[in-house]
Formats: structure tokens, sequence, C-alpha cells
């Protein structure tokens, strides 16, 4: 295979034809130096709109922009050569109907160059998933706990417990019917997400779902322990970035302080260089 082979970008195609094969590795990113570490591992890299939340901080993903998404979609793209580039639609951008989210969708591919878009909704967004994917927009689900609808959930908790399972199961089933080619589950009991991976014939990527879907997502900042505001039940942290950095500034203001500044004294040592 020849290294231009190699270096092509995965395209939702790619993606979908992965079901029930090797899983899929799914982190966020908002910037191009984080994109380009994700890049490295990642089959797909989501500019989602938790980037509110993490790096504007927003109390919750409502306030998220097109403007902001297509800025760190321009970002990303910059970064990410191999990944499919996925962005999120942000809240209001999608849902009055499938000729808004048409407008939308197709603004946030022309702008930022990503292969394909994420949206929020199960049964209801069926209709705009078709409408869509029948257009040339190729389309992420998104279904269980859905971080836009907070105020009509009532909060973030565990979807699909109990009775309200049949209600999650035909959430997944109507997007993937609809044409999405992968679809996020969100917090939904482990039995559950391994049932829905078990019907629906595209790729499920879980996040606090189960080690059985057919990929893993996590927000980046959240598994490299850079945003540490709160920590989500289901996050593993592989690194404690947040506290290395806090020791690193606490060690440069003490230089600084004792003036002590190393980098300082080299450079002013010898006025010339
Ligand atoms: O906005 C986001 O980061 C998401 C996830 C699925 C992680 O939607």
């Amino acid at each position: 295979m020849s290294s231009h082979q190699e270096l092509r970008a995965l395209t939702p195609g790619d993606i979908r034809a992965r079901k029930g094969g090797d899983p899929l590795v799914c982190l966020t990113a908002y910037t191009t130096p984080v994109a380009q570490l994700a890049d490295a591992e990642c089959d797909l890299v989501l500019v989602g709109d938790s980037v509110g939340m993490v790096l504007h901080g927003l109390p919750t993903t409502l306030g998220v922009t097109m403007e902001m998404m297509i800025l760190h979609g321009q970002a990303v793209a910059r970064g990410v050569k191999r990944a499919l580039m996925v962005v999120d639609m942000p809240f209001a951008s999608y849902e009055e109907g499938p000729a808004q989210a048409y407008r939308n969708a197709a603004r946030l591919m022309a702008e930022t160059g990503c292969g394909a878009v994420k949206l929020e909704g199960g049964q209801h967004m069926a209709e705009t998933i078709h409408f869509l994917t029948q257009r040339g927009i190729p389309v992420m689900g998104h279904v269980g706990l859905t971080p836009q609808s907070v105020n009509t959930l009532g909060g973030y908790r565990v979807q699909g417990k109990g009775a309200d399972a049949t209600r999650v199961m035909h959430d997944a089933q109507a997007v993937a019917q609809a044409g999405a080619f992968s679809v996020v589950l969100e917090k939904v009991p482990a039995r559950l997400a391994d049932e829905i991976t078990a019907t629906i014939d595209v790729p499920t990527v879980g996040i606090g779902a189960s080690a059985g879907c057919d990929g893993q997502i996590l927000v980046i900042d959240d598994m490299l322990g850079l945003f540490d505001a709160f920590k989500p039940k289901f996050v593993k942290r592989y690194a404690a970035l947040a506290d290395d950095a806090r020791a690193a500034i606490a060690a440069y203001a003490g230089e600084v302080r004792a003036r002590r500044f190393p980098a300082a004294e080299h450079i002013f040592e010898d006025p010339s260089k």
C-alpha cells in the first residue's frame, strides 16, 4: 500500500463498514494541536458541542452557536488527516425541520470541510436525518442522553431504564433506518446498549453505555484530566493534565517571584544573543 493510500481520510462509509468489526476509536477535539494528537489513534474525531462547556465555560451546550462550531471545526480540520471529522450541529440549528437542518448542515460541511455532521434525537429526528442523507450530508445520530435536551429531560440522568428501554431502542432503530451511518449511545444501561448494538445494522458508539458497543467516544479533556470541574462517573482518566498544569504554573510562578527564572537569565546574560 502506498503512503498516499495509507493517509486517505476515513469516510462515513468506512465507519459504517466497521459494524461488528474492530472497535471504533473516537474522541472529541476542538483545536489543531489536540486534533493532531487524536488523529494518530482515532478513526473518528468529533468537534463536539461539548466545546461550549469544556473550552468556553458555558453551563450547558445550549449556548453553543454555528459560528463557534465553524471556528473550532476549521481548527480541527487543520490537524486531522486520517480520521473522519464529524461536527456537531448546535442547539436550535436543526430542530425546526429538514430545510433548516439542511441549510445549517451544508454550511458546516462547506465551511469546515468535515465529512459528516452529528445531531441529537431519535424518532422525531428521523425525517430530518432522511432528508439530509438523501441530499449528500452524512449524519451520525445520538440517542439516549441528549445533552441539548437537558431542560426537558430534567438533568443528565441515565436514559432507557426499565420500561423506558423501548423508547431508546425505537430511537436508535429510527435513526439507523433513516440513514445515519453510526449512532452515539450516551448514558444508557449496558444491557440495552448491547441489545441495540445487536439490533441495528450501523455501528453504535458508546459513551457511558457498554464495552460491547461497536466503538467508544470520550470528551478528550475529560479523559486527559484537563477538564476537572466535574467528572461524569463513566469517565476514566488516563492522565491528570490539570494537576500537571497547576504544578507547572506554580513552579514557574515560584521561579519568577524568586528572580530565579533560568530562561531569562540565559537571555539577559549576553544581550547579543
Ligand atoms: O459534544 C460531545 O462531545 C458529544 C459526545 C458524544 C462526546 O456529543
